[in-house]
Parts: C-alpha cells; sequence; structure tokens
C-alpha cells in the first residue's frame, strides 16, 4: 500500500516505521513542511518520502497523527477526500502530560467529529487505544497484540484490517464509529486495553 500520514512525531513516526517494515511505501507531512522532514526520511529508508499535507492527504490510504487541538484548522485546509480512507489515530486530548486535559466533547465523539470535517473520507478509527510503542512491543509465542478498530464503511475497515494483519496485529473491529469508536476514545471501555489473541495465521 501506499500511505499518507499527517503528522510525523511519535504516532507518525512509529506507524511509518512499522509500514515500511511490512513492505508499504510511506509519505509522511507535518506542519511545518517537507524539508522539516529530511532526517526522520533518512532514517526510514528509501520506502519513506516527505511531500505536504496536500500530497499525503491524496494518498488512498491516509493516516491522521495530529494533536486535537490541530484537527479543527487542518482537515478543511485538505483536498476533497473523494472516498479516500481516513485512519483516525487521534486522542481527544486538549494538553498532554504533566497537566493533561481531555475535551469535553458533550454527546459527541472525536471521530464522528472528524468525519464531518472531513466530508467524502471514509473515516476508520484505529491505532489510538494504547500508546503507539505499545501495540509494537511483541507477543508471547503464538499470540499476537490486539488492535481495535471502528468506522461505518465495510470496503474501508476491510483494507484497514489488511493493513493491522500485515503490522503483525490482530484486529478486531468494534462496529460503526458511534458505537465502536466511542468505546475506543478517551474514557471508553476498550481506551488503554492490551489484549493478546492467538495467532490464527
Ligand atoms: N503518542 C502516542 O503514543 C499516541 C498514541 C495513540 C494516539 N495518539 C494520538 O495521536 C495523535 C498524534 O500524537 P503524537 O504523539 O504522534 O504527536 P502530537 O504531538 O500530537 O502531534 C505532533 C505532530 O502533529 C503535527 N501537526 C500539528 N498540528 C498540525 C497541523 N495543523 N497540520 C499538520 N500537522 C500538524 C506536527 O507537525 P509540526 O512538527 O510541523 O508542528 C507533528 O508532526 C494525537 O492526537 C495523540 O493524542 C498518540
Amino acid at each position: 500500500m501506499n500511505i499518507g500520514i499527517i503528522g510525523a512525531a511519535a504516532v507518525g513516526e512509529t506507524l511509518a516505521a512499522e509500514c515500511i517494515r511490512a513492505g508499504h511505501e510511506v509519505l509522511l507531512s507535518n506542519r511545518r513542511g517537507p524539508a522539516s522532514l529530511t532526517s526522520l526520511i533518512h532514517r526510514l529508508g528509501h520506502k519513506a518520502k516527505a511531500g505536504t499535507l496536500e500530497q499525503a492527504a491524496a494518498c488512498n490510504l491516509v493516516i491522521l497523527a495530529i494533536p486535537w487541538v490541530s484537527v479543527a484548522q487542518a482537515l478543511p485546509a485538505l483536498p476533497k477526500w473523494e472516498g479516500r480512507i481516513l485512519i483516525d489515530a487521534t486522542n481527544t486530548f486538549l494538553n498532554y502530560l504533566p497537566d493533561y486535559k481531555v475535551a469535553d466533547l458533550g454527546d459527541d465523539s472525536g471521530s464522528e467529529i472528524i468525519a464531518r470535517l472531513a466530508p467524502d473520507a471514509r473515516v476508520v478509527k484505529a491505532f489510538n487505544t494504547l500508546p503507539i510503542a505499545g501495540f509494537f512491543t511483541g507477543a508471547p509465542d503464538g499470540h499476537r497484540r490486539v488492535a481495535f478498530l471502528a468506522g461505518d464503511d465495510a470496503q474501508a475497515k476491510a483494507c484497514v484490517t489488511e493493513l493491522i494483519k500485515s503490522l503483525g496485529l490482530a484486529p478486531i473491529d468494534l462496529g460503526p464509529l458511534a458505537s465502536g469508536g466511542r468505546q475506543m476514545h478517551l474514557g471508553g471501555v476498550f481506551n488503554g486495553a492490551e489484549l493478546l489473541k492467538p495467532d490464527e495465521r
């Protein structure tokens, strides 16, 4: 797969490295522009490229890995989505540690807000439920670590399921954004849950 990544900090870099290890190609982007990513691209090797936010968003599969507070400004500035898949890896923090604070979204949820900010994107929630390194710390023999996903489009979820499997993880589909997605958000029952599944390969 050719995967666009918006945000190149812990989540963007870790997922880029794991995607490359699995044989995918990645195009990383951030707010400061491609020149700021030169040393990261060098570390990641020839399957990684740096690009603009627009170039990353133009990939068929795009991972959103930016702070929640940037989402409302970043998404409307991107080109029309036209059905491309947007993996929402964000958590709804207003501040990170040490004085961390979570956004009060009332009856709404982060990925439903993202779906409205990116009309025509097929949004799939994934990779937000653990500190990102926690997905890739290995598993006991014969087991895989679980990565949850949720979304409203079956074909998009099938594609993200294949991506998750290719990264050596066991996908569990929790259903639509309005139910499963909410269970993955901060405070949801699956946020912070570390599960293992027997390896069925
Ligand atoms: N860290 C984890 O273990 C973890 C795990 C699961 C989920 N998450 C969630 O994943 C998201 C990313 O977390 P993170 O820890 O990797 O990094 P982060 O500190 O939340 O995000 C920093 C990255 O976002 C980019 N960025 C910020 N505003 C932007 C904008 N308006 N347009 C484009 N890019 C922008 C920054 O680019 P510049 O450097 O150019 O400003 C930088 O590459 C967050 O929502 C976080 O809550 C994090």
